[in-house]
């Protein structure tokens, strides 16, 4: 578990650099809460600012306008992408399993080499870290940084059809014991989707998403729009697979911006 201990000590590196001092505080909180917001504060983020002002026209669908004026967290995650082989001999998008982490402390401009970085320490862990270990090992290492995980689950509109929809779970964790498990988590669908802009063959395409709606109800509370950005790797090698081999995973490390939701920061 070295990649985790060195993920660890540079989660304290950072927040001994920025002095952070509400750390403490925010493991003290009370036995049930009903709100949660970000470790540092995310007034002064902007998005529109962050985005390339080309972002929406390299093909794809377009991102949507941030839903709020400020994000409610910024989190890094860090994980596994999976792909099956299609018959025709394509890779297909089948999931993921990542980690999330609270990162609202780092700055918004050191934010993508601070990811990048991460994503290094990542590749160099043991070939035999999965995404799971990760999940297995970080609640209790990271656990003032640790938020939750990560991962895919059947479309709850049409369980039987083999589609996935992307789930970020909060419920796992020991930090927030929330009063509304719903505050908690969120299932959402793809609302835009764009090529990364610097290395669209190697890093997963960014993205915006929305809470999906079921039964005429979001389906999880903890947002209300979801931004994936800052991506580095997690798409599929770029060679026809062979039908019938086994699922792949690569490795992924990226940062999922939040917005509005039970968890947004009270202004
Ligand atoms: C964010 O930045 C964009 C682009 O400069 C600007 O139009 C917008 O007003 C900013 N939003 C906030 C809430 O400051
Ligand atoms: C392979 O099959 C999938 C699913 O039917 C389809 O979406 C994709 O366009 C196909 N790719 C090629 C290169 O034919
Ligand atoms: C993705 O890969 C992980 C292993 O790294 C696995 O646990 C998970 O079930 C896989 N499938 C989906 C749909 O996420
Ligand atoms: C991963 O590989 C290393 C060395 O090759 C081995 O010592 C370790 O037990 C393996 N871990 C797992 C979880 O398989």
């Amino acid at each position: 578990m070295h990649f985790l201990a060195n993920l660890f000590r540079t989660f304290h590196l950072v927040f001994l650099v920025l002095n952070v001092a509400s750390v403490a505080g925010i493991t003290k909180a009370a036995a049930v809460q009903t709100h949660f917001g970000p470790m540092c504060d995310l007034s002064n983020d902007n998005v529109s600012l962050w985005l390339p002002s080309d972002i929406n026209t390299r093909g794809g669908r377009p991102l949507l306008e941030p839903t709020a004026p400020h994000p409610s967290l910024v989190i890094l995650a860090v994980g596994v992408q999976n792909y099956t082989c299609l018959d025709n001999g394509t890779y297909f998008s089948f999931g993921a399993i990542m980690e999330l982490f609270d990162i609202s402390c780092i700055p918004q401009s050191a934010r993508a080499s601070f990811t990048t970085f991460v994503s290094e320490l990542w590749a160099a862990a043991p070939a035999n870290t999965t995404g799971w270990d990760l999940v297995g090992a970080s609640g209790v290492l990271l656990h003032s940084f640790a938020l939750g995980q990560h991962y895919w689950v059947a479309d709850p509109l049409a369980p039987a059809s083999g589609a996935l929809n992307p789930m970020w779970d909060f419920r796992s964790t020991s930090l927030p014991r929330v009063a509304d498990p719903q505050t908690a988590y969120l299932v959402g669908y793809r609302t835009g989707i764009v090529p990364a802009p610097t290395d669209p063959a190697r890093d997963a395409e960014w993205v915006t998403l929305a809470p999906l709606v079921v039964d005429g109800q979001p389906d999880g509370l903890l947002a209300d729009q979801v931004f994936r950005l800052n991506t580095n790797g997690g798409m599929p090698p770029t060679n026809s697979c062979v039908p019938g081999s086994p699922e792949i995973h690569v490795k992924s490390t990226l940062n999922f911006w939040m917005y509005g939701g039970a968890w947004a920061t009270p202004s």
